[in-house]
């Protein structure tokens, strides 16, 4: 093929493929409006670049600083350049950039797909934005030297301040265009976009033109702000990747109203969510506090953040009555990330199944936060978690749920800490390697029961209650398997009545999937504290006692369905009745799958 005809394509790849150049790891930096919202100055912004050098954070890559709102001037240029606010920034922006650059630093240009930038005063404050001037700005800031580009949605339509979703312009549209921009300038711009995750999916086509994208609405400073955005980015956890990270907001520690426990549970969800990570604390003149510059220079937490794997950390259970959380997800090298969150108002003894985790055990464990290797961990874990804090995991040398190894003594084999997820007489055992025709299981001390082992050491319907056992095999065996058979897990879908029969041969616990639909986004609830982007439902086994759950959002539109695995107790051999009450809101339960 000639190199003519082969152009077009080789073109083709670069401009595909063009976003996922900017960057191979969440951002870091400084961006001034969680401290100064639209009023910060040249002064400013310097001594706090100057603060990020001087604390040791640009070592430990808080490198992109980003003027937020406020710097635009009213007017453009008689070229129709957008320029700088001369009061704000006497020494214009150009020279702002070569200041940063000498720092060692990186700068990041704010404007947005609107007419105007958003500014707190709104209409007595309209400063200039991009909205119809893609390719001049583009130029522009590259001219600038501009090296990240957070771009916001203000102003959409010109008239209003914030134009709702369904009637805001199409963003995809909007955002493209200087997606498109930034991509033909001499420079390489780090393309942040912030359109708040209003309108329906976001992350398809958010992650095709930016390296990261805002989710929520703004980050408020208070506690209730954390798990709202925590609870948004449930159903897009699973779509971070290197170079396109959900972004989860600047960060609020430093500001002076979390308290440290809560900072680094902040801290800790933004970092395995593989949030960018930009500091909104002021740093200049001494004003942040210890505990706040401890808590960004960890450097095994920002590890975490910048792990090249970039997958981010899902919610693997969540436990609302009880007000907590746990996460978990992969890192680099086969190891993981654990957190166990305390949402509640006291501190308590959580205890964790490490199989709800997807493991059994993990040769090498750290905590984190204490920067102590603890022993390996086996099947379970326990700690003590102060109100609203976080236990931080990083697991190494991982074996698979399910997975054992037994102590071989004169009797036959012993393996302890046998755990079951759900109540269920399905279980399968698999035993290497197989000795005999036929085996006496004794589980938990009690009457040994005979069974036929096949070839392959498989023993089937074995019955366990949910829950830890001692497994005793009557023979020499090096390792046990434990597994439920496929068949015994039962999906239904929801009558209108939400209730459920479920046939069982065993009494206890059991596991159960709850797909449902919550796509009410709390955005204008979000300032005051009243929306959490969750809403609840009770459930109940046999007309006893209801507990219930708070269901984060699942998807990103109405018709997407999430899933949320709960567990519910009362359940007895023989016929059960399960049934959900209390819906809230517009949220819809699809169905319902059964373990057991
Ligand atoms: C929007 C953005 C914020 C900040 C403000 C500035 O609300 O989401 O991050 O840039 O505008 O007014």
């Amino acid at each position: 093929m000639s190199i003519h005809k082969l152009l077009p394509l080789v073109l083709f790849i670069v401009t595909a493929n063009a976003v996922n150049k900017h960057t191979t790891t969440p951002p870091m930096g400084w961006n001034s409006y969680n401290h100064y919202s639209c009023y910060a100055n040249e002064t400013q912004i310097q001594s706090n670049a100057q603060a990020l050098v001087d604390l040791g954070l640009a070592s430990v890559g808080y490198t992109y600083v980003v003027p937020d709102c406020g710097w635009s001037a009213k007017t453009r240029t008689s070229e129709g350049k957008i320029t700088w606010n001369e009061t704000f920034y006497p020494s214009g922006f150009p020279a702002l950039g070569k200041k940063l650059h000498s720092l060692g630093l990186m700068f990041g240009i704010y404007s947005g797909a609107g007419t105007w930038q958003c500014h707190p005063e709104g209409a007595n404050y309209l400063i200039q934005a991009s909205l119809g001037h893609e390719k001049e700005d583009a130029q522009t800031f590259s001219d600038w030297g501009g090296d990240y580009l957070k771009y916001d949605n203000c102003w959409a339509d010109g008239k209003n301040f914030v134009v709702y979703y369904p009637n805001e312009t199409d963003p995809s549209a909007r955002f493209r265009k200087m997606a498109t921009e930034i991509d033909a300038v001499p420079r390489d711009f780090v393309y942040g976009i912030c359109q708040w995750g209003v309108g329906n999916n976001l992350e398809r086509w958010a992650s095709k033109i930016g390296n990261n994208w805002r989710m929520s609405n703004d980050i408020t400073n208070a506690w209730h702000s954390i798990f709202r955005i925590t609870n948004q980015v449930v159903p897009l956890a699973r779509y971070s990747k290197p170079g396109g990270y959900n972004d989860m907001d600047m960060l609020m520690v430093g500001n002076g109203v979390l308290t440290p426990e809560e900072s680094r549970t902040h801290f800790s969800i933004w970092a395995m969510e593989k949030s960018p990570l930009f500091i909104g604390a002021a740093l200049e003149n001494n004003l942040l506090d210890a505990d706040a510059l401890k808590i960004f220079s960890n450097k095994e937490v920002v590890a975490i953040n910048q792990d090249l794997l970039g997958r981010a950390a899902e919610l693997v259970r969540r436990f609302s009555e009880e007000e907590y959380d746990v996460w978990a997800g992969p890192l680099a090298g086969d190891g993981m990330v654990v957190a166990v969150i305390n949402w509640g108002a006291t501190e308590r003894n959580i205890t964790i199944n490490l199989p709800d985790v997807g493991i059994q055990s993990a040769k090498k464990a750290r905590d984190v936060w204490a920067a102590t290797d603890l022993d390996g961990l086996d099947t379970t874990y326990s700690a003590l978690i102060p109100s609203h804090g976080v236990k931080l995991l990083r697991l190494e040398g991982l074996t698979k749920a399910g997975e054992y190894t037994g102590k071989i003594g004169s009797d036959g084999t012993a393996f302890k800490n046998v755990y079951a997820f759900t109540s269920s007489s399905n279980y399968t055992i698999t035993i290497t390697p197989a000795t005999a025709s036929r085996v006496s299981l004794i589980i938990d001390g009690k009457n040994p029961i005979t069974r036929p082992v096949s070839r392959s050491g498989i023993i089937t319907d074995v019955s366990l209650s949910a829950g830890l056992h001692e497994l005793r095999v009557s023979s020499r065996t090096k390792s046990l398997r434990l597994a439920l058979s496929d068949f015994s897990k039962e999906y239904q879908d929801a009558p209108a009545s939400l209730s459920f029969n479920v046939d069982s041969t065993i009494s206890g616990s059991k596991v159960v999937d709850v797909s449902y639909i919550n796509y009410d986004l709390s955005f204008d609830k979000a300032w005051s504290g009243e929306g959490l982007n969750v809403l609840n439902a009770t459930f109940s086994v046999n007309g006893g006692k209801g507990k219930t759950w708070r269901f984060p959002i699942s998807g990103q539109s109405w018709e997407e369905v999430g899933t949320m695995r709960i567990e519910l107790d009362g359940f007895r051999n023989g016929r059960n009745v399960v049934n959900i009450t209390g819906v809230e809101g517009k949220m819809i339960v699809k169905g319902v799958e059964i373990w057991g």
